[in-house]
């Protein structure tokens, strides 16, 4: 069942190439998404005024990467709430209003109340869901179904690279048919995602050199993970990969928000995972860096390749391929899994049944 590998994890990471094949290919008719076969209307993607993402866990952090990626782009508000807060909520949605709701196996608790609350109050439902007619995906208005197929480990890592890939589509869509993009731009747009396939490939053979970071965290009680814009989004999924199955404490911080606080636990004792694949705020995110070296902290630094680092600004370094700053999560997400999976590994625990957790959350 593991078909060689130690364990479901890996196995898992490792598909994750093919995943996203799966998943984004069908859809896509001369370039394009189209979501003619799963019975997506254009009318919904374009007639809506505000978008809402909801969902727990891993899937609600590849809502926070959608929402980085989509406000900007479309124009309209795009908010993510965590499900367990959103169903006692009174949120403003409506029917001019489109909620995604995304879930891996279909059936967790709170995203199914946020479900049935968002349409209560009239508005337009889509599910991102991985298990086919799961009551989450029957009870929707529309689903996007992913194609990871069953994803064992507790531990999320092929689930959550494809309903990164949906959103990205859905996001793309939305922007073709609400005319933020033309053809060429959509066209161009998918190209650039269908590129993040053979960089995840590029960081799973790069596996080794993500192993041998880890010899900087296990003995470590805390680990930090920093990044602005998406990739704040980014790190908080790091944290959450590295707690649950290494149990090592992890936070994910925003680079610019250290100084209102959590700097004050950077001393010579912590890493610090900083991610810096965004242009737009590299310089921002170093100078935040400089601040962790000042404190004595341990930085691991995530760029893309032909970035230019002055020397000492980190004390060890992973790339990823050249790939446009939008679609960088891909091949980040792998390192977050790797560096995970590793820790765990090299603690000698259980990494696809961590202690106190369910894959599937059915109780409140
Ligand atoms: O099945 P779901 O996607 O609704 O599950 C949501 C979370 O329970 C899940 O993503 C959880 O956070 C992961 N096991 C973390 O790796």
């Amino acid at each position: 069942m593991k078909n060689g590998f130690p364990h479901f994890m890996l196995k898992e990471i490792h598909e994750q190439p093919e995943a996203l094949k799966n998943t984004i290919l069908p859809r896509l008719v001369k370039g394009l998404p189209d979501f003619g076969d799963d019975g997506i209307p254009d009318t919904v993607l374009k007639q809506c005024r505000q978008v809402h993402i909801v969902a727990c866990g891993t899937a609600m952090h590849a809502g926070m990467v959608a929402r980085a990626l989509m406000e900007p782009l479309l124009r309209i508000p795009v908010m993510v709430s965590i499900a367990s807060e959103f169903r006692y909520e009174e949120p403003l949605i409506d029917d001019k209003t489109l909620v995604i709701i995304i879930s891996q196996s279909g059936e967790t608790i709170d995203t199914l109340a946020a479900l049935r609350l968002a349409k209560a109050f009239g508005a337009s439902t889509l599910s991102v869901v991985n298990v086919k007619g799961s009551t989450i995906a029957r009870e929707s208005d529309y689903v996007f179904y992913t194609h990871a197929g069953p994803e064992i480990a507790v531990a999320s890592t092929k689930a959550y690279s494809v309903q990164l890939a949906a959103l990205y589509m859905v996001c793309c869509r939305m922007a073709l048919v609400r005319g933020n993009y033309s053809h060429e731009e959509a066209e161009d747009f998918i190209k650039k995602l269908l590129d993040a396939i053979p960089a995840m490939e590029a960081m799973i053979e790069k596996r080794d050199e993500v192993k041998a970071l880890v010899t900087h965290l296990i003995n470590k009680p805390d680990a930090f993970f920093i990044g602005r814009g998406l990739d704040y989004a980014f790190s908080l999924e790091g944290a959450l990969k590295l707690k649950e199955i290494s149990y090592i404490h992890a936070e994910a911080c925003a680079a610019g928000e250290l100084k209102h606080g959590t700097i004050a636990l950077i001393t010579d004792q912590v890493p610090v995972i900083a991610i810096a694949t965004q242009e737009k705020v590299f310089s921002k995110t170093i100078s935040n860096i400089r601040e962790v070296k000042a404190r004595g902290g341990f930085v691991i630094l995530l760029t893309k390749e032909r970035t230019k680092v002055e020397p000492g600004i980190a004390d060890a370094q992973v790339s990823i391929p050249e790939i446009g700053d939008k679609f960088t999560v891909f091949p980040i997400a792998v390192v977050l899994q790797l560096i995970a999976y590793y820790a765990s590994v090299g603690k000698d625990l259980d990494v696809d049944q961590p202690r106190n957790l369910a894959k599937s959350v059915t109780v409140e």
